[in-house]
C-alpha cells in the first residue's frame, strides 16, 4: 500500500520488544524503506533491527537518548555520513506511565514531563543537517 523504497525513515524508541516503535519500524520496512533504529536502549535495538534484517528488509540501529544533546548531535551526524540523507522522523520515543486515582495535579504534571521526551532539539539537529530540504516529521514534536 505504500512505497517508501530507499526512504531513510528514522523511529526513536523502536528498541522495546512489545512497544508501538517496533511496529512502526516493521511496518516502513515492509514498505521498502532504510529503517534506523533509534534508542537508548542498545539490546532493544539490536534485537529490533535483527528481526527486520531476518524477514530480508533493512534495518540499522543506533544508541540515542533523545534528551541529551551530545547524544543526538552526534547521532544525526552518524546517520548522515552513512546514509547521506534522513526522509522520514517518527517520534515515538517516550515513557509510559499508569495513571491512578491516587495522582494529584502536581504529580500528573511530573508525570506528563517525563512522559513527554522532547524532540524538538532532535528534531532541530535532523533540519539542520539537511540545508534546508524537507523531513516529514510525526508525533511528539516538542
Ligand atoms: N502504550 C500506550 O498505551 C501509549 C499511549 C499513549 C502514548 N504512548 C506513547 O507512545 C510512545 C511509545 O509507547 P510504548 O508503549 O511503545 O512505550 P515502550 O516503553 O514500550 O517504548 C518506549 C521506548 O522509548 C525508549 N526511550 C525512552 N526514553 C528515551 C530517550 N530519552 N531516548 C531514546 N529512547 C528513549 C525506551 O527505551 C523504549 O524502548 C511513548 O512516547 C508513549 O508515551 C503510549
Amino acid at each position: 500500500m505504500f512505497d517508501f523504497k530507499d526512504q531513510v525513515v528514522i523511529v526513536t524508541g523502536s528498541g522495546s520488544k512489545r512497544g508501538i516503535g517496533r511496529g512502526i519500524a516493521n511496518m516502513f520496512a515492509e514498505a521498502g524503506a532504510q529503517v534506523i533504529i533509534a534508542d537508548m536502549n542498545e539490546q532493544g535495538c539490536k534485537y529490533t533491527v535483527a528481526e527486520i534484517q531476518a524477514a530480508g528488509y533493512k534495518a540499522d540501529g543506533f544508541v540515542l537518548n533523545i534528551a541529551d544533546e551530545d547524544s543526538v548531535n552526534a547521532f544525526v551526524k552518524n546517520v548522515k555520513d552513512k546514509y547521506g540523507k534522513i526522509d522520514v522522523l517518527v517520534n515515538n520515543a517516550g515513557i509510559t506511565q499508569r495513571v491512578t486515582s491516587r495522582y494529584d495535579a502536581c504529580r500528573y504534571e511530573a508525570r506528563f514531563q517525563r512522559q513527554h521526551v522532547r524532540h524538538f532539539p532532535y528534531h532541530q539537529s535532523c533540519c539542520r543537517s539537511h540545508e534546508g530540504k524537507k523531513i516529514w516529521s510525526y508525533r511528539q514534536l516538542v
